[in-house]
């Protein structure tokens, strides 16, 4: 431990080095602060042996005091030089000041918030869950085995991790916290889950790496598809407009029965098909379809009594629809010409 002396050396012939209130500050901390060289030395008496340590104690109590007045002197110096630069004119205090850059949200962040609010009304709490997942959520218990092809669509980013209870991973969709909010709630359910998720796939002007979803669940007794129909094509035309026609395809997803694909038309062609839409004439913005029976059941549900309906909304698809962007690798390159568009 350094002595007394060494550190009263140290401490003052740093002191007129100190200009401005954060050094000031640092060296308090040096010396003063909870790990500071005199409160250790401080700390330390308590080893010595009684005759050593009145007399230390006494040597280093004193230094604290001078420490300290030290400190007040050049706190007071730096005032007073500062006073002096200001009474002197060389900073005009008339002048404006200068603005802060103030921040604004997210282009996907806007969207995610328009969506949430339509879905609002309709009766959709908002939940959350994890972006890293267990493999049996994201896959296994979506009835999407091992061995399934619909397992190739999402490539996916594991986690390396090894675990007893399984594999870890980014979630590739946001649909795992239909078994999660199952396993907690007890029906009548209306959710929606707003989140990133994560795809090892080769990025293009329609596909990233990691993007965006809206999960929706909703389970009672008496939903069918109407209700599926009804809410998407609701949300569809809260986004796009009230005379946008919407279409469902069928589709299968493993965790659905029957499964859709929902579209809306495109609005440059009206359907005739374009270069925008890739001359389908209509552009997908949702998977969705009825929760498969098997899933209701394995949550411990009555499936004679209990059924619903799940959707997956791709969040950047639906903002790039609403603002005519071209590429959606515009949303993560961190150009501020544009995201200040927003
Ligand atoms: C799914 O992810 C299903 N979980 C959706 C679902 C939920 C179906 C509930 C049934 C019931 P899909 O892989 O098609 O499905 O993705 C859903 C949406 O995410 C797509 O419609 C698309 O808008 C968007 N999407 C998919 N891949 C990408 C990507 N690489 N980049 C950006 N958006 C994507």
């Amino acid at each position: 431990m350094a002595d007394a002396k060494a550190i009263r050396t140290r401490a003052l012939s740093e002191l007129p080095a100190v200009t401005t209130p954060e050094e000031l500050a640092a060296w308090r901390s040096t010396y003063m602060g909870g790990k500071g060289a005199v409160t250790m030395l401080l700390r330390g008496l308590g080893e010595l042996a009684p005759d050593q340590r009145r007399e230390a104690g006494a040597a280093a109590n004193a230094l604290r005091t001078e420490l300290e007045a030290a400190l007040k002197a050049r706190h007071a110096e730096l005032e007073q030089s500062a006073m002096a630069v200001l009474e002197s004119g060389s900073i005009d205090v008339s002048l404006p000041g200068r603005h802060g850059l103030v921040g604004r949200l997210h282009p996907i962040t806007l969207t995610i918030r328009d969506m949430l609010a339509a879905l609002g009304e309709m009766g959709f709490q908002v939940v959350e869950g994890p972006e890293v997942e267990w493999e049996h959520y994201n896959f296994d218990a979506l009835r999407i085995p091992a061995h399934h092809p619909s397992r190739d669509t999402q490539d996916t980013f594991w986690i390396d991790h090894p675990s007893q209870q399984g594999n870890i991973l980014l979630r590739t969709q946001t649909s795992p916290n239909q078994i999660r909010f199952m396993e907690d709630h007890e029906p009548p359910i209306r959710v929606a889950v707003p989140g990133r998720v994560y795809r090892y796939e080769a990025t293009d002007a329609t596909h990233e790496w990691m993007f965006s979803q809206i999960e929706l669940l909703a389970v009672d007794e008496g939903i069918n598809m109407g209700h599926m129909k009804g809410t998407l094509t609701q949300m569809a035309q809260t986004l796009f407009g009230r005379d946008r026609p919407v279409r469902f395809r069928c589709h299968y997803f493993p965790f659905v029965e029957p499964g859709a694909e929902v579209d809306i038309q495109c609005d440059l062609c009206g359907g005739e098909g374009c270069r925008s839409c890739g001359n389908e004439g209509w552009l997908e913005i949702a998977g969705a379809g009825m929760v498969h029976r098997e899933i209701i059941e394995n949550a411990g549900y009555d499936a004679d009594r209990y059924t619903g309906f799940a959707a997956g909304f791709g969040v950047e698809r639906i903002a790039m629809l609403r603002h005519g962007i071209d590429d959606i690798r515009h949303f993560y390159a961190n150009d501020l010409r544009f995201l200040r568009q927003f």
